[in-house]
C-alpha cells in the first residue's frame, strides 16, 4: 500500500512558487498536487499549461494534474511533454473514459480518474477499474480549497477498497478535499493511500510545512 502525501498548491502563495515549494524539496512519498480548473467545469479558474511547464522545470517532486476542466483530452495532449507523475481527469468531463484512459497511457506513466462527490462508485466500470492506475475520491465539491470533508466519503472508500481486493487489482485511491491531520488516520484505515491536502498545509508557516505533511501519514 502506498502512503503518499500530495499537497495541493491551490492553497500556497502563487507570487512566490518556487519559494514555497523549497520547504517540501526532500519529502518522500510527497507529490505536488495541481488544480487545473477551467472555469467552466468548475467555477473557479486557477492556471493552465504554461504555469505547469514551468513548474515543472522547477520541481524535483514528482507533479499530479488534477483536471479540473471539460475538455480533458486537450489538456492530456498539451501536457504530455512537462513529465507529470501522474494524470488525473474527471469521470463527469467525459462521455468516453475508457478511449480517455488509453489516449492518457500513450504518454504518462500513470492516469488517474475522479468523482465527484455525488458520483457512486458504481458509475466506474469493471473495465475501467482494470485500465486505471488511481482512483480520486472527491471529499468536497470540485472548486475551492478550504472546504469541510464529505464524511460520506468514507464508504466510497471502502467500496472501492472492496473492489480493489475482490478484482485483485492496484490503483491507488486518493482523497481530496478537507484532509487533515483529524481525518488522515481514519482515511488510511479505510483504504486510502493517497491523501491530498491544501490548506492543512499552505496556510501554515513555511517551517511547518514539511512536519505537516509527516503528520498526515
Ligand atoms: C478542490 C481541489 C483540492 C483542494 C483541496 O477542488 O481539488 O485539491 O486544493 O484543498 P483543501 O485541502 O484545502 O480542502
Ligand atoms: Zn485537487
Amino acid at each position: 500500500m502506498n502512503n503518499i502525501v500530495a499537497p495541493s498548491i491551490l492553497s500556497c502563495d502563487f507570487t512566490n512558487i518556487a519559494a514555497e515549494l523549497e520547504p517540501l524539496k526532500n519529502s518522500k512519498d510527497t507529490w505536488i498536487h495541481l488544480d487545473i480548473m477551467d472555469g467552466h467545469f468548475v467555477p473557479n479558474l486557477t492556471f493552465g499549461i504554461p504555469i505547469i511547464k514551468q513548474i515543472s522545470q522547477v520541481c524535483n517532486l514528482p507533479l499530479d494534474a488534477h483536471l479540473m476542466v471539460s475538455n480533458p483530452e486537450f489538456h492530456i495532449e498539451e501536457m504530455k511533454d512537462f513529465g507529470l507523475a501522474n494524470i488525473t481527469f474527471h469521470f463527469e468531463a467525459t462521455s468516453d473514459p475508457l478511449q480517455l484512459i488509453s489516449q492518457a497511457k500513450e504518454n504518462y506513466k500513470s492516469v488517474g480518474i475522479s468523482i465527484k462527490p455525488k458520483t457512486s462508485v458504481s458509475s466506474l466500470s469493471p473495465e475501467v477499474l482494470r485500465e486505471i492506475d488511481l482512483i480520486l475520491v472527491m471529499s468536497v465539491e470540485p472548486g475551492f480549497g478550504g472546504q469541510s470533508f464529505i464524511e460520506e466519503s468514507y464508504s466510497k472508500i471502502k467500496e472501492l477498497d472492496t473492489i480493489r481486493k475482490s478484482m485483485g487489482l492496484n490503483f491507488q485511491i486518493q482523497v481530496d478535499g478537507g484532509v487533515s491531520n483529524k481525518n488522515a488516520k481514519t482515511l488510511r484505515e479505510t483504504g486510502a493511500d493517497n491523501l491530498v491536502a491544501g490548506s492543512y498545509i499552505f496556510k501554515a508557516d513555511k517551517d511547518q510545512y514539511a512536519q505537516l505533511i509527516e503528520s498526515l501519514r
